[in-house]
């Protein structure tokens, strides 16, 4: 099964990734979190998509492709994946089209995730994530056990750089202008399922497994 997730930021793409890798088995495939993990190792990669991820901006075509191509080679990656913010521009998205043509591979479904503005914000600014194994909480809505404790590994949840109020609203700006014409073009390739993101996780969850399944 290979799924791309669609949605703004805070829609609940990780999330629903996440437990998509639970219950199919197949990898999440984040690019967020591949550029994140390359900030951390301070590569050069990560220096340079630092800059931009802080500000709210896009990293740029050529590289998100690259690390792209690489990723849905790997072994792990032959009987499906999630997509996972990515693509998230039409040159990315004719990209992956040409990839997986070469690769005698297609995608399965396009979910699109609809939430409104103020629970996107809602949910990014009350977002913690684990800094050892990524696990994420909300501050109201999925509060750890003990508070900036990671209830899995122990290690400490922090706030992403990017979750802060005027970044997140730069974020959606880049959304509306950049990534929201894919519902289009997925529209015309005929697999786009759109699905109403609101309710619990786990409402959402049972959702997107009516679509893609
Ligand atoms: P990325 O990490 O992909 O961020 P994003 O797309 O902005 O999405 P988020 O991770 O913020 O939100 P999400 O939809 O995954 O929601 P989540 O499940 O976490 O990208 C970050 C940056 O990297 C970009 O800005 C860009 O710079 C760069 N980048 C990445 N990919 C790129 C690409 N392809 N091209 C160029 N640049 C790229 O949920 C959010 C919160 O809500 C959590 O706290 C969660 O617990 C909570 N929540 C989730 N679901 C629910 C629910 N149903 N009810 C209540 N709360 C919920």
């Amino acid at each position: 099964m290979r799924i791309i997730l669609l949605g703004p930021p805070g829609a609940g793409k990780g999330t629903q990734a996440k437990m998509l890798k639970e219950r199919f088995g197949i990898p999440q495939v984040s690019t967020g979190d591949i550029l994140r993990k390359a900030a951390q190792d301070n590569t050069e990669l990560g220096r340079q998509a630092k800059i931009l991820m802080d500000a709210g901006k896009l990293v740029q075509d050529d590289t998100v492709i690259g690390v792209i191509r690489g990723r849905i080679a790997q072994e792990d990656c032959r009987n499906g994946f999630v997509l996972d913010g990515f693509p998230r521009t039409i040159v990315q998205a004719e990209k992956l089209m040409d990839t997986l043509e070469d690769m005698d591979l297609s995608i399965d479904a396009v979910v699109d995730f609809v939430v409104d503005s103020q629970a996107l914000i809602n949910r990014l600014t009350g977002r913690r994530t684990c800094s050892d194994c990524g696990a994420m909480y909300h501050e109201t809505s999925r509060p750890p056990k003990v508070r900036g404790v990671c209830d899995v590994c122990g290690a400490s949840l922090y706030q992403r750089e990017d979750d802060k109020e005027e970044t997140i609203k730069k974020r959606l700006e880049i959304y509306q202008s950049e990534t929201a014409p894919l519902k289009e073009f997925y529209q015309k390739q005929g697999n786009l399922k759109t699905i109403q993101g609101g309710g619990s996780a786990e409402e959402v969850f049972s959702r997107v497994c009516s679509k893609v399944t």
